[in-house]
């Protein structure tokens, strides 16, 4: 922000961020001792804690009774960790966000194969000195601890008092310390509780998003205090309404002036414009002590530029500046509190037989499910990390993700408004009928508004939010319990958000149950493509449908397996489709677990339910946990679900999508690999990937035929007859009769080398930016040994150090920090972070015996 403001303000208020006047908002983030424990080390409990912990929830209630802070003494005072006193040199230090778990080592004892493997289980505490000056607590200031999100049953003590907590790991919460604040040396301490078979995948344990300190006047812009709705939208002129709580934690009534700035964002640099294009004339608002007061107010943006989904439209943003100004006793009126609100202007149309509308303009949804992990550096949030992700998507051609099955970090979002994803945020993954013994229905009773509203309430001004899911696959969706249930929920999201509709993802509610009749839009898991599509949308002509999980295609990277199965969608215990003795499935992208389908079998469904507005693959990426079909004892630890690995090499299955979803790239892919010293003179079946008219494919030199497309049902080029010998496949693809892409893979001699590449030159220097560092094992020619399982080492010197490792073998045992990593299908993974405050080259070396190392380096900046 470029804004000035008055100079005696700074003067006077030296706490406050330049950008933020009357406000600070400072990352808690470094600094913590952190220790797990495995069997509770202080008799508290979330049974012992709830009562001090549910009152938190009360700004979050509408419709049930507030909750009291009982009397008498509160719990957790005397255990020795959340004193002052208690000598922490022996706990870890730690950096938030922090996720205790994906150290390792795998095999946990416990820990299911659905959960990963990984230690997750246990009680953590987390402490950490607040320094505070005189006037941080002269009592005109109020101070918030905002946790984005902690890995789960949060509590927190402050100088050893019980200030409160949050059980939903996934939820964000704010709770207030000014109370217990003291001047110099404060004792912040939260403790967290994981029991096992909390979740279906991974669900990583720790403080593993950002932590915050935010300073402001008692009277202030409330948590999530802005409400900004775009309700009319043209390319020439648009309304947008701003509502502002206020919030006065003062003793006295105070009188506030309320304006609102709208600046427009740039889109390439991300930074506000200096110049307002609209504003909401100030307001004056008496607040009384201890309440809130909304103010609402409107104004025109005249030729705005609007928010779309990439790549057809541009994410364009604006930045509300909301200002609350106050007089003194001695008669001078300052700025009190700055707040800014990052919002967009567009519109959604949810439209029964179309799809989706943004500003108008049809949108098919091409979509996929994510969990929250980022592979080998597990759930604690990372910018690059997500940010990786998402450019690999928008590379497919995937335009939306769903939050598959709880809400994001913050980032995420921001992210995704930046780039122009669009997101279907989903809080749920069960309600009051549970899936594992200790998930999320333990909590429903009492935390299911409170959790419903505060995500809404957090992520509603994000134009990136296409719709709300309000639960997936919930055990009950198929009984009366899941219409009462769901339609609660939605009630509560329409109350707080009245411009998106809801859906739920159903896998076996028919369109005749009571929570199909309430939902605002249909989701649909898998059921749709065995011809679902066509009773909801009889049943429901006026309710938008989409697939909202799709697919669950199941492959091992690179790893084929034969003989293939002449169907386009086969389940993948067919032969051909799985080597349980490798734990492999195979890598020509036919197979799925039985429930769900191939893509190509997807891709059938749509066509023939044209008005259905899209989908939700499962997966993009693949993630930790859920090993299908091998989550048993000895199993696998990681999914085999991904469009893309868990080290973010892509399977071939992307190139499926990338040819359905940007029909207009040249591009044509060709599988398998072309090195099977054991397959000479036997059938290995050719598929190419292509969104041409015809694709030529030559063995060798010699054309194994040209194709025509061969149907509108058909999404692969296939030479099911081709016998394998050694050279090359080169496939020629046409469009109206002219090239218009090539593809080639030619036969590998032996492992000779070590290929070294990184995903970007230079990374920040900021202590949490990443370098994706990736190892092919080449032959002499360089081109990749596509079977090699070499051990590579990585060395880094320089101003970073390797965090994980990673092949993308979901087999793959060895803990993720370690520096020594298999090759997998010829590629490993190293992930290297830049040192905070550092700057210089960082030289990253990978060697393996016998082979020629390769090396890259990095300027961190
Ligand atoms: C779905 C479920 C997902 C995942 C997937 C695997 O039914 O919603 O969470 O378990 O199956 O195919």
């Amino acid at each position: 922000m470029l804004l000035t403001f008055p100079f005696l303000f700074f003067a006077l208020a030296g706490w406050v961020n330049a950008a933020t006047p009357g406000r600070d908002r400072a990352s808690l983030n470094t600094g913590w001792r952190f220790a797990r424990f495995t069997s509770n080390p202080d008799s508290l409990s979330y049974s012992t804690l709830k009562s001090w912990i549910l009152p938190v929830a009360n700004d979050f209630i509408v419709n049930g009774a507030k909750h009291q802070v009982p009397s008498g003494t509160a719990p957790g005072g005397n255990v020795a960790y959340v004193q002052g006193s208690f000598n922490d040199a022996g706990w870890q230090s730690v950096d938030l966000p922090h996720d205790w778990a994906i150290v390792g080592p795998f095999n946990a004892p416990g820990i299911s194969g659905g959960m990963g493997r990984l230690p997750t289980n246990g009680v953590g505490w987390y402490r950490r000195n607040l320094s505070m000056t005189a006037s941080d607590v002269d009592g005109s200031k109020s101070l918030f601890l905002d946790v984005d999100g902690a890995m789960s049953y949060a509590a927190v003590w402050l100088n050893g008092n019980l200030v409160g907590g949050w059980p939903f790991g996934y939820a964000s919460w704010r709770l207030d310390l000014t109370r217990y604040l003291k001047a110099g040396d404060n004792t912040l301490a939260v403790r967290l509780d994981n029991e096992l078979d909390n979740s279906r995948w991974y669900p990583g344990a720790g403080i593993y998003r950002n932590v915050w300190l935010v300073k402001v006047d008692k009277t202030h812009v409330a948590q999530y205090g802005t409400q900004i709705t775009t309700p009319s939208v043209s390319s020439t002129s648009a309304t947008v309404n701003v509502v502002v709580q206020v919030e006065n934690l003062g003793n006295a009534t105070r009188q506030v002036d309320v304006t609102t700035d709208i600046y427009p964002i740039d889109q390439a640099s991300g930074a506000a414009g200096t110049a307002a294009v609209a504003s909401i004339k100030s307001t004056t608002v008496s607040v009384t002590a201890g309440k809130k007061q909304a103010v609402n107010g409107s104004v025109t943006v005249t030729n705005p530029r609007l928010w779309g989904p990439a790549p057809g439209q541009t994410p364009n943003l604006y930045l509300a500046v909301t200002t609350l100004s106050a007089t003194s006793a001695g008669g001078t009126k300052s700025v009190i509190d700055t707040y800014e609100t990052r919002f967009g202007i567009r519109s959604i149309t949810y439209d029964a037989n179309k799809g989706l509308l943004v500003n108008g303009k049809h949108v098919y949804v091409q979509g996929t499910c994510n969990h929250h992990d980022q592979g080998a550096i597990g759930t604690a949030f990372n910018f690059r990390a997500t940010q990786r992700q998402f450019q690999t998507l928008l590379e497919m051609g995937s335009n939306a993700l769903r939050t598959s099955h709880n809400p994001p970090a913050p980032e995420f979002l921001d992210l995704a408004d930046t780039m122009g994803l669009m997101v279907l945020d989903e809080a749920f993954d069960c309600w009051s009928q549970g899936k594992t013994s200790n998930d999320y229905s333990r909590l429903y009773a009492d935390w299911h508004e409170p959790d419903m509203r505060a995500i809404i309430r957090r992520d509603r001004n994000h134009p990136s939010v296409i719709a709300w899911s309000i639960g997936n696959e919930i055990p009950e969706q198929g009984s009366s319990q899941g219409g009462s249930e769901g339609g609660e929920l939605q009630d509560i999201a329409r109350f707080e958000d009245p411009t998106r509709l809801c859906t739920t993802a159903m896998n076996s509610a028919s369109e005749n149950t009571a929570l199909a009749g309430a939902i605002d839009i249909v989701g649909l898991n898998y059921q749709g493509e065995y011809g679902a599509y066509g009773a909801f949308h009889s049943k429901f002509p006026n309710k938008m449908i989409w697939g909202s999980e799709t697919a669950s295609c199941i492959s091992s990277r690179g790893t084929y397996l034969f003989p293939v199965t002449s169907s386009n969608n086969a389940g993948y215990n067919t032969p051909g489709g799985a080597d349980s003795s490798h734990m492999w499935l195979s890598a020509y992208e036919l197979g799925n677990p039985g429930w769900g389908s191939s893509p190509d079998g997807v891709f059938v469904a749509q066509d023939r339910f044209p008005f259905v507005a899209g989908e939700f693959v499962w997966t993009g990426f693949d993630y930790i946990g859920e090993p299908t079909p091998y989550g048993g004892n000895g199993g696998a630890r990681s999914s085999y679900f991904g469009i893309v690995d868990l080290a973010g090499f892509k399977k071939d299955r992307f190139y499926l999508y990338q040819a359905r979803w940007r029909p207009d790239l040249p591009m044509a892919h060709i599988l398998p690999h072309w090195t099977w010293p054991d397959r000479v003179g036997q059938t290995t079946p050719v598929h190419v990937f292509s969104a041409a008219d015809e694709v030529e494919l030559f063995v060798n030199g010699a054309s194994a035929g040209r194709q025509k497309r061969p149907g509108a049902s058909v999404y692969r080029f296939r030479w099911d007859s081709v016998k394998y010998s050694p050279g090359e496949l080169r496939a020629v693809a046409y469009k109206n009769g002219a090239q218009w892409a090539v593809d080639s893979r030619k036969t590998a001699g032996n492992a000779a080398a070590l290929r070294v590449t990184v995903d970007r030159a230079s990374i920040a220097g900021d202590g949490r930016d990443l370098a994706y560092v990736s190892v092919a094992v080449v032959d002499a020619a360089g081109t990749v040994v596509p079977r090699a399982a070499d051990t590579v080492t990585f060395a880094v010197s320089g101003p970073g150090k390797l965090v994980a490792t990673d092949n993308g073998d979901p087999t793959d045992m060895t803990a993720f920090p370690s520096a020594s990593r298999k090759a997998f299908s010829g590629l490993a993974m190293g992930i290297v972070r830049s040192d905070k405050g550092k700057t210089g080259q960082v030289t990253v070396t990978a060697t393996a015996q016998g082979l020629t190392q390769g090396q890259v380096t990095i300027t961190v900046n």
